[in-house]
């Protein structure tokens, strides 16, 4: 065995993921926007040494949109916040490359990364909803492909933003009244297929010389985009099997491009639930399965297929052919939804019900769960896990009974290695781009 350990995220998501989560007996109903809960779910995950806080985002609403998502904190503000309260732990938003600018968006993330002393990161994603398009000034939501490219162009742009300032730019000095050194300051001139940035960018690297480049999006577009230009990547799956497949493939990819297998880490999606027996896992299951109804079920199935009503067909009939909707949103999602309705033969009703409360493998005894993290990490199908809450009390329970388990069998740390995000993720600080010729 290597001395590779397994990294861990918190996805915080308020009132949680799905249509009924929020009336969960225990959850607070106005979670998603208290900062006072944000505060205590980050506490948690730093007590547990997790490697970073992850918070998803959209850009399209509707009545039909699930209830955290009806009313949330924009992520780099609510990371802004916790910068200030925790210490170690990485802060990754989530931000779309189709609808923001570079220039702001590399500013932004350069300011996240100062503040928190170098913990920032950027999960990109491209945004699936066309919706997004009637809030963003523009006529048409750019195709699943196009959204790749800009994707790609604003990240190239973005990184080079970030090398504006050499580390050593800032003299200082009042006695001579140098602030700093030209030569040491660049701008970008980039001139592009979709955007056109001069630079320079006004703030400089923080010690971890750019923040950590998370990516979700599991086509072969995001694939491939993940394996160019990201550090991590966010995913998601069900079985082992298909989890080592996707781990492979972005690996193989990344080294296609002159990068090395640990280069960029997967971090699969898991939702565990954690009882100190089986029964008591399971009722915390039931707990949240209880509460759907097939409508919100519809509801929250439609949203991955642009908001498609699903109410119109028949539920308990084969899954309807709906042609080629969602392969312009969610693709990699929507395809799998496809293809397990096809091969096993559900229903509508059985396809809603599983999409809005997915049990996941990871539920039973903290030795259980903790023995399917251990499996899926040491088989090589994933560098950490990013946990997602489906029960209040799911990084609490995750963080005490689990924890502690990994910990004991030497493949979590005990403490953290570093301050920095990179520096606990085990990766690199990029080498500014202008002066790497001297290195
Ligand atoms: C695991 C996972 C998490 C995602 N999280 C977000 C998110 O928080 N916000 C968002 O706008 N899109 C999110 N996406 C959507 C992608 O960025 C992308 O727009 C969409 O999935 C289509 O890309 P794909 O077909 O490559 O997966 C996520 C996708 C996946 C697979």
């Amino acid at each position: 065995m290597s001395n590779r350990t397994l990294k861990l995220g918190a996805n915080l998501s308020g009132v949680g993921n799905s249509m009924f989560h929020w009336r969960h007996p225990d959850m607070p109903t106005d979670a998603s926007v208290s900062l006072s809960f944000y505060q205590e779910q980050a506490r948690i995950a730093e007590q547990g040494k997790f490697d970073l806080l992850f918070i998803a985002d959209g850009l399209y609403i509707n009545e039909k949109s699930n209830p955290h998502f009806l009313n949330r904190f924009e992520p780099l503000t609510i990371l802004s916040a916790l910068a200030a309260v925790t210490e170690k732990i990485g802060l990754v938003a989530t931000l779309s490359t189709t609808y923001s600018d570079p220039f702001t968006v590399a500013r932004q993330f350069g300011s996240l990364d100062q503040l928190s002393g170098g913990r920032a990161g950027w999960n990109v994603v491209t945004s699936p909803l066309e919706g997004s398009a009637k809030n963003f000034s523009k006529a048409e939501h750019p195709a699943h492909a196009e959204r790749y490219q800009i994707a790609e162009e604003f990240l190239e742009v973005v990184k080079g933003l970030w090398d504006s300032w050499e580390d050593d730019a800032f003299v200082r000095d009042k006695a001579s009244g140098i602030f700093f050194t030209p030569a040491k300051l660049h701008a970008l001139h980039h001139r592009g297929t979709y955007f056109s940035v001069q630079g320079p960018l006004n703030i400089a690297r923080s010690k971890q010389g750019h923040p950590v480049i998370f990516q979700a999006g599991s086509s072969d577009s995001g694939k491939d985009l993940a394996a160019k230009s990201a550090d991590a990547v966010y995913t998601a799956h069900e079985t082992l099997v298909e989890a080592q497949r996707f781990y492979q493939e972005v690996k193989a990819r990344a080294v296609a491009y002159g990068r090395l297998p640990d280069d960029v880490l997967i971090f699969p999606g898991i939702q565990p639930i954690v009882g100190r027996t089986f029964e008591e896992a399971e009722r915390k299951y039931k707990e949240i399965a209880e509460l759907v109804t097939i409508e919100s079920a519809l509801d929250y199935l439609g949203r991955y297929f642009e908001h498609h009503d699903f109410s119109r067909y028949e539920l308990d009939a084969p899954f309807p052919d709906i042609g080629d909707l969602g392969t312009n949103s969610f693709r990699s999602t929507t395809e799998k939804i496809k293809q397990e309705a096809r091969e096993q033969n559900l229903t509508l009703r059985e396809v809603a019900i599983r999409a809005s409360t997915p049990r996941g493998s990871f539920i039973g005894t903290p030795e259980y769960v903790a023995d399917l993290i251990q499996q899926w990490f040491e088989a090589g199908a994933a560098d950490g896990f990013n946990i997602r809450n489906v029960v209040p009390t799911g990084l609490k329970d995750f963080v005490e009974l689990v924890v502690p388990i990994l910990q004991e069998r030497g493949i979590y740390r005990t403490a953290y290695e570093h301050d920095t995000l990179r520096g606990n993720l085990g990766l690199s600080v990029p080498v500014n781009r202008y002066t790497a010729s001297l290195a």
